[in-house]
């Protein structure tokens, strides 16, 4: 039998979700706001610490294959949770610290050129109703990249049982901050690092 983690409960209702691809935040201070208010809700404390997150999205949405997946509730327009990565290279920060942590087979094989999964939320009154799996389902289906990669913290039961149960593998434990990586071979084709 699955084993039940703690989290919200279900509602006997579920939400529909009303999904946009987003490739630039146009509207960038109410944008912000909104994927903030977000962010905070889902990860409560967890997401306290380092750079703010609404210093970190506008970096990253700079960044060469950046695409977001926001989903909004059908019947009120709110900002139900999203889902962004964009194309990891060498010389960046996250690539460069996995790079160093991992075992070389797996950082010559894996790393550069990757699809990067940089954050996944949802917000929590939306949670296990099946969200997040469609918000990443449509983020790796937006991308031309073949490998994607993420990292999670080892205790974040919901996002492992999440990319678990997507099919996304174990590469790496014990990661700094105990932190492990997940990858996931996609259709498109390889292209060079
Ligand atoms: C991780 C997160 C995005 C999952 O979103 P979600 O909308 O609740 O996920 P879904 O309802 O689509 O769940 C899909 C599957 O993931 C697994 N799952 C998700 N949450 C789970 C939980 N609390 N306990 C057990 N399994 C869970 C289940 O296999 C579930 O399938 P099922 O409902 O058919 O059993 C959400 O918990 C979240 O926003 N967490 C805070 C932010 C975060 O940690 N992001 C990831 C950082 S790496």
């Amino acid at each position: 039998m699955r084993r039940l983690l703690a989290g919200p409960k279900r509602v006997a209702r579920l939400h529909a979700m009303r999904l946009s691809v987003v490739h630039a935040l146009t509207d960038l201070p109410n944008q912000i706001a909104e994927f903030v208010d977000v962010f905070n809700d889902a990860f409560g404390q967890a997401g306290a610490s380092g750079v703010p997150f609404g210093d970190r999205l506008p970096h990253h949405e700079q960044r060469q294959g950046f695409v977001m997946i926001a989903g909004h509730a059908d019947d009120s327009d709110e900002l139900v949770g999203f889902a962004y990565g964009y194309t990891g290279s060498k010389g960046q920060w996250w690539t460069d610290w996995v790079t160093g942590q991992v075992p070389a087979q797996i950082a010559a094989t894996w790393l550069g050129g990757h699809f990067e999964v940089c954050e996944i939320a949802v917000r929590t009154a939306f949670q296990r109703q099946g969200n997040g799996r469609t918000l990443m389902t449509a983020l790796l289906a937006s991308t031309d990249r073949h490998r994607a990669l993420l990292t999670t913290a080892s205790n974040n039961e919901p996002a492992r049982a999440l990319y678990s149960s997507m099919d996304w593998s174990l590469l790496a434990e014990g990661l700094s901050d105990d932190y492990c990586l997940y990858g996931k071979i996609l259709p498109g084709p390889e292209a060079s690092k």
